[in-house]
């Protein structure tokens, strides 16, 4: 079995209000790893990727915080789509794990939390590299 079946779906506190609902994400809690990075993707053109790459050492948890996109998750024996839709719950991605994201809705807005700040040495871009050391 590869590192796959550590990555899933998190459901996250949702406070229900009438006045509006209210969801959040506490690092060691709701994610099994401490946040240090924030980011998001927006203004995604219609048929436009993301990701295609893996990380060496990077746990990331990404929400659907508006709109709708799929995420492809690939531990170099399997794959998997998710279809994220809602922003109270995400994905959690472990290391090691080759991704893209698709099917992005018009507003959709990918908000990532990260477990280490933007390092371009922890990419792998190269999937044939990916799988040789995924294996
Ligand atoms: P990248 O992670 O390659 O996005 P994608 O795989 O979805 O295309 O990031 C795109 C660019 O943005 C990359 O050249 C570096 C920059 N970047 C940062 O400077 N900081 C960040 O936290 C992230 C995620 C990207």
């Amino acid at each position: 079995m590869g590192r796959l079946h550590e990555c899933r779906i998190i459901d996250l506190p949702k406070v229900s209000d009438p006045r509006g609902n209210l969801s959040f994400i506490e690092g060691g809690r709701h994610v099994p790893f401490d946040i240090r990075r924030v980011y998001y993707l927006y203004d995604v053109p219609g048929g436009s990727d993301r990701g295609s790459h893996a990380h060496k050492r990077l746990h990331q948890f990404i929400v659907a915080m508006s709109g709708s996109f799929d995420v492809v998750l690939d531990d170099g024996l399997e794959k998997k789509r998710f279809h994220l839709n809602r922003s109270y719950y995400g994905l959690y991605v472990c290391p090691m794990i080759w991704r893209y994201l698709d099917n992005f809705s018009s507003g959709a807005v990918c908000m990532v939390l990260a477990s280490g700040y933007y390092d371009e040495t922890d990419y792998i871009r190269n999937y044939q590299q990916f799988l040789e050391l995924a294996r």
